[in-house]
C-alpha cells in the first residue's frame, strides 16, 4: 500500500520535506505558458507550510541530456511558483552539491525551496547512486508529488525514497490514483484514443491497451507508423521505423477495434524557381505523397472519431491527434476535445491524460466538461496498462524495508 501524507508524523516543524515535482511545463519566451503543473502541486505544499515544515522541491524540465541548458533552467518556473503560492520561493543551481544543502538548511518558516532541474546532472536518468545520495541530503523526509514523473525510475524518483525516511505520496498523486483506479475496471464500451509524437515511449502501452478497450482510435504521429506499419506511403510525415513490427503485431492482433485515420491534413512543400512554397491541403491518406507531412487527422477522420465516442461509457486520451499549437492542424484535436465532451454530457466517465491533450482541452475552454485531466499522460498510460509505476513502488518499497 501507498503512504499518503496524512501518514506522515504529525510533528512536522522544521524538518525538510523534500518534494519531488512535475515540473515540466511548457516555457515560452523564458515563462512558464502553462502553469497546470505548478497549480496542482499546491495542495500539498500548502499541506506542509501549514505544519511548519520546509518544502525542498526537485524536479525535471524537459529533456537537457544530462548537461546543462539554460533554456530549460528552472528558474522561471521560481518566479511563477511564488506568485501561485504567496510565498517567497528561493531557487538554487545546481541541485546538489554543499550548496544546495546548505540553502535547504537555511530556509526559514514560509520558505520555499526551488532546486535547478535535476536532468541538467547525467546521473539523474540514469538512477545513479550517488547523485540519489547527494540529493536525499537534502531532505528530512520525502515526498513524491510528480505524479506525471512516476513512470521513471531516476535518481530523484527512485533512488531518492531508496534513501530516506519516511517517504510518502503527495496530495496531487494520491488524487490521480483515485481517479485512475475508476478506469482499471472501466465501465462498457471504453474508448481509448491515442496520439502524440512520443512513439517509442507509446506503443508498448498500446499494445497493453489493445486487449483492454473496446476501440482504439489512433491520431497524432503515432498513426503514421500505423499506416506505414501498413504498407501506406506517408511521405515526409514522422514514423518512427523502429516500432513498425509492433505496430504490425498491434493491427492483427486488435483487428478492427483499432481505428486509423483514413485522411489527412498535409504539409505540402514544393521548391520551385528559387522559391519554397507551402500549402495545406486534407488528402485520403493513400494520397499522401513524398513531400507531403501529415499534421493531423482530416475531416472525415474527425467525424467518425467523434462518432466512436458516441455511446461509450469511458473514454481515455493520451496525446493530441495532430500539430495543434498550429491552427493550420489543430481541428482534429479540438473535435475530439469536443467529441469528449459531448460524451461526459452523455455520462460517459472521460478522462484526459497528458500535458498536451490537456492543453488542448484548456484551450479548446472545455476543461469544466470532461470528467478529469490528469496531470501525467505517460504515467497515467503505465498505470492503467501495468497497474504500478516505478516511483510508488520505491514509496512501497521504502515503507517495507
Ligand atoms: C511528462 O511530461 O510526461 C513528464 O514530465 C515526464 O517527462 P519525460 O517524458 O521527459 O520523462
Amino acid at each position: 500500500m501507498t503512504r499518503f501524507l496524512s501518514a506522515l508524523p504529525a510533528d512536522l516543524a522544521g524538518k525538510r520535506a523534500l518534494v519531488r515535482v512535475d515540473y515540466n511545463v511548457p516555457l515560452d519566451a523564458g515563462q512558464v505558458a502553462d502553469a497546470t503543473r505548478i497549480e496542482a502541486s499546491l495542495p500539498t505544499l500548502r499541506w506542509l507550510l501549514r505544519r511548519d515544515a520546509r518544502p525542498v522541491l526537485l524536479s525535471h524540465l524537459g529533456r537537457p541530456g544530462g548537461r546543462p541548458d539554460p533554456g530549460l533552467s528552472l528558474s522561471p518556473v521560481a518566479s511563477a511558483l511564488a506568485g501561485l503560492l504567496g510565498t517567497e520561493v528561493r531557487f538554487f543551481a545546481p541541485c546538489d552539491g554543499e550548496g544546495a544543502v546548505r540553502a535547504s538548511r537555511a530556509l526559514k518558516p514560509g520558505q520555499v525551496l526551488l532546486a535547478e532541474n535535476t536532468r541538467f546532472l547525467p546521473g539523474e536518468t540514469a538512477n545513479d547512486a550517488a547523485l540519489a545520495r547527494r540529493l536525499a541530503r537534502l531532505g528530512d523526509l520525502f515526498v513524491n508529488d510528480a505524479f506525471g514523473t512516476l513512470h521513471r525510475a531516476h535518481a530523484s524518483t527512485t533512488g531518492v525514497p531508496a534513501l530516506l525516511r519516511p517517504a510518502a505520496a503527495g496530495l496531487l498523486v494520491e488524487r490521480e490514483l483515485k481517479t485512475l483506479s475508476a478506469l482499471a475496471q472501466p465501465r462498457r464500451p471504453f474508448v481509448v484514443a491515442f496520439g502524440g509524437a512520443k512513439i517509442g515511449d507509446k506503443i508498448e502501452l498500446l499494445r497493453r491497451f489493445a486487449e483492454r478497450a473496446d476501440l482504439i482510435l489512433v491520431g497524432g504521429a503515432l498513426a503514421n507508423t500505423f499506416l506505414r506499419a501498413q504498407g501506406v506511403e506517408t511521405g515526409a510525415s514522422l514514423v518512427e521505423e523502429s516500432a513498425l513490427d509492433i505496430a504490425r503485431s498491434i493491427l492483427s492482433a486488435g483487428g478492427d477495434r483499432i481505428r486509423l485515420p483514413t485522411d489527412a491534413m498535409v504539409l505540402v512543400r514544393a521548391d520551385g524557381e528559387g522559391k519554397r512554397a507551402e500549402s495545406v491541403r486534407s488528402v485520403g491518406v493513400d494520397a499522401i505523397r513524398p513531400g507531403m507531412t501529415a499534421l493531423d487527422i482530416g475531416p472525415e477522420s474527425r467525424v467518425r472519431y467523434a462518432e466512436a465516442l458516441r455511446g461509450c461509457a469511458a473514454f481515455f486520451w493520451n496525446g493530441p491527434m495532430g500539430l495543434f499549437e498550429d491552427p493550420r492542424f489543430a481541428a482534429g484535436t479540438f473535435a475530439l476535445a469536443e467529441a469528449g465532451a459531448a460524451a461526459t454530457a452523455e455520462g460517459a466517465f472521460t478522462v484526459i491524460g497528458g500535458g498536451d491533450s490537456a492543453a488542448a482541452v484548456r484551450r479548446a475552454d472545455l476543461s469544466d466538461r470532461v470528467s478529469h485531466i490528469c496531470t501525467g499522460g505517460g504515467a497515467a498510460l503505465e498505470y492503467l496498462s501495468s497497474g504500478r509505476l516505478p516511483g510508488l513502488d520505491a514509496l512501497i518499497e521504502r515503507r517495507r524495508s
